[in-house]
């Protein structure tokens, strides 16, 4: 009977330190619905890292930009008041010119390609990234090209292009390239766009297949052309404050679990590209393909690459940021 009490004792110290050991909770935002490789990648993040740290970080998914816009949310992960949140690359620019490297228009001519720049940077932005914007990358995401939709007429060639009101996402390389175009566009948080749409304050915006699928955009568009400008890259960004009050052990389990999920969103939004985009067209929206002039939009477009470099980091980051790039890229067959 003694050894018996003995054993209970030893057992109830060891669960008295198993309860002690500290859990988290991740508040992990986003701007998408349930639908969208965005959330898919989010879903898996939570899976993994509840499994990776044995249930001590628990992930709390907010969707459809409950918590705040992209460009709110990212504030807030830099003073810790939220931990984390996936966005769209060209809503991070504003707070982390760095990451503006995976911005430039015709960077990149497939999917591959950006993933290879994607992996290649990560280490690097996340010696930039604390400093800079107090978040860091655990994870990179992309969802395919952003493709131009409109209510008004289909734009086969730039000339079709002059006087459509363009929404961009709220960064000076979305808002120039525009400009280069011959258009004044019209920034405005994701958030608002649906609304903008419905209400004719817009008559367009452009965003990757997956995305227009998701937000039902076909109900309010009739038109869409592949400009393929942009490829859609978007990391997971935690609060570096958040991330430096953990215990290594947690740290190295997020970072894993952020690879995995990004390669999980990646392979899903492949997945789903061809099908979002024959789905638009059979519930009646016009496909017209690339631009005939598409060297037009290319020229302008390019010319403006060395105006960017203070707004995404500077000349030396610039130019290293190419090296690391191009050495990832080189054996990507075009
Ligand atoms: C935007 O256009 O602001 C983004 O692409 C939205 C998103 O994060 O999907």
């Amino acid at each position: 009977m003694k050894f018996v009490k003995v054993i209970t004792l030893g057992a109830s110290l060891l669960i008295g330190t198993s309860a002690m050991a500290e859990n988290h909770i991740m508040r992990l935002s986003h701007g998408e619905t349930e639908n969208n490789p965005t959330h898919v990648m989010a879903a898996k993040f939570e899976e993994l890292v509840e499994q990776y740290t044995d249930g001590r970080i628990d992930v709390q998914i907010f969707g459809s930009n409950q918590l705040g816009s992209e460009q709110e949310v990212a504030q807030s992960v830099r003073t810790g008041s939220i931990e984390s949140e996936i966005l769209y690359t060209g809503n991070l620019v504003p707070l982390a010119p760095s990451i503006g490297v995976m911005m430039l228009p015709y960077a990149f001519t497939s999917t591959q390609e950006a993933h290879a720049a994607m992996d290649a940077l990560q280490g690097p932005l996340n010696e930039r990234l604390p400093g800079e914007a107090g978040v860091r990358v655990l994870g990179y995401l992309e969802k395919g090209f952003r493709v131009l939709t409109n209510s008004v007429r289909e734009v086969k060639n730039i000339d079709d292009l002059q006087g459509l009101k363009i929404r961009v996402s709220k960064n000076n390389i979305a808002i120039e390239t525009f400009r280069s175009w011959g258009l004044d566009p019209i920034p405005m948080a994701w958030a608002e766009v649906f609304p903008a749409l419905q209400q004719g304050v817009i008559d367009g915006q452009e965003n990757p297949y997956t995305t227009a699928v998701s937000m039902k955009f076909n109900e309010v568009q009739d038109f869409i052309t592949e400009i393929h400008y942009l490829i859609w890259s978007g990391p997971l960004i935690v609060s570096e404050r958040w991330y430096q009050s953990l215990d290594s052990d947690l740290q190295d389990a997020l970072n894993k679990a952020g690879r995995e999920a990004a390669e999980y969103g990646r392979a899903n939004s492949a997945s789903e590209t061809e099908v979002a985009m024959k789905s638009l067209v059979e519930m009646g929206m016009t496909l017209s393909g690339a631009p005939e002039d598409e060297e037009k939009w290319q020229e302008a477009a390019r010319a403006l690459w060395t105006s960017f470099a203070d707004e995404i980091g500077g000349a030396d980051w610039v130019a290293e940021a190419g090296r690391l790039i191009a050495d990832a890229t080189a054996n990507i067959s075009k």
